[in-house]
């Protein structure tokens, strides 16, 4: 399988600066913040970085620290744009702004696909706050998006409501994901496209435990009964697991392989600006047709 790299460009609201010495310095809208990035080993482009806000790690890897800040930044978040969608950046305690600026290059293919499609039905698995969702709902999809935590679905209702989009076709599904699509499967239903984008490990409303490595063969199988031979889409993207783009590419052309189309997986990135060098975010497998 050939792997692919999908690249993020800066955009009006975002871009990666500048990285380097374990660190990256990214614009969100008018305000810039420096967060660890390990996989940066090279040295930045500049060090003297200047920015309204750094998150210091704590000593735990995979959660703990603070955001400390040097100017004033609105805590309430702001807002920023993305082509039709309009939501609030927020510096989040867990290290991020609330949104994930490298899947841009995602929404994009998904709409790239979707073109001539009429009213698609598409799905959002771990939505989150939404981005995704209202991104396809802009291109014309009938979305379903689906999120474990009612916290996370009301900021991406009220995402819609800043994008003027509440009145859109979305269903708001604050549901275990695996339960939704194994029920939407005994259902019958079809759909157009499908975006996964699983954490590594995750409760659902119930307190189900969701764990990547053991529960992303069942619900790749699910999503693959829930596409048929008019369907055009599905993107799965993994963060922060040690696992390579291949295993989730064959993973994908296992259950995907009787249903035509092609299927790619590599690695998702985002251009920093100051170089122009690829920093890497995320790996990812996708079919398409
Ligand atoms: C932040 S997003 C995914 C972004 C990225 N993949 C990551 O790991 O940070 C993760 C979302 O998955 C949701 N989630 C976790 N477990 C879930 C489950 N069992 N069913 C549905 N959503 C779940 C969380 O509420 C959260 O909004």
């Amino acid at each position: 399988m050939q792997l692919v790299t999908l690249t993020g460009e800066p955009w009006a609201d975002y871009g990666l600066i500048d990285c380097g010495n374990g660190r990256k310095l990214e614009r969100y809208g008018d305000y810039r913040f420096i967060r660890p990035e390990p996989q940066a080993m090279w040295a930045p482009a500049s060090d003297a970085w200047d920015a309204h806000g750094e998150f210091v790690p704590g000593s735990d890897e995979d959660g703990g620290g603070r955001w400390q800040y040097h100017q004033p930044t609105p805590r309430e978040g702001w807002p920023l744009n993305w082509r039709e969608v309009t939501f609030t950046a927020q510096n989040t305690p867990f290290r991020h702004l609330g949104f994930f600026p490298d899947m841009a290059p995602v929404w994009d293919w998904m709409r790239g696909k979707l073109d001539g499609a009429h009213a698609p039905e598409c799905m959002n698995l771990f939505g989150y706050t939404g981005v995704g969702t209202l991104a396809l709902s802009a291109a014309g999809a009938n979305m379903v998006h689906v999120d474990a935590s009612k916290k996370s679905v009301e900021a991406a209702r009220n995402n819609a409501i800043l994008s003027g989009m509440a009145d859109r076709p979305i269903r708001w599904l604050v549901e275990d994901a695996g339960k939704f699509v194994a029920r939407e499967v005994r259902r019958g239903r079809r759909y157009d496209g499908i975006l996964l984008d699983p954490p590594k490990y995750g409760r659902g409303p119930g307190k189900e435990i969701w764990q990547l490595e053991t529960g992303l063969p069942q619900l790749i199988a699910d999503c693959r009964q829930l596409l048929d031979e008019n369907s055009r889409f599905c993107f799965l993207t993994v963060y922060a697991v040690r696992m390579s783009a291949l295993a989730i590419g064959e993973l994908m052309r296992q259950h995907f392989a009787d249903l035509g189309g092609t299927i790619e997986c590599g690695e998702l990135t985002v251009r920093e600006e100051a170089r122009g060098l690829l920093l890497p975010t995320a790996i990812f497998a996708r079919w398409s047709r």
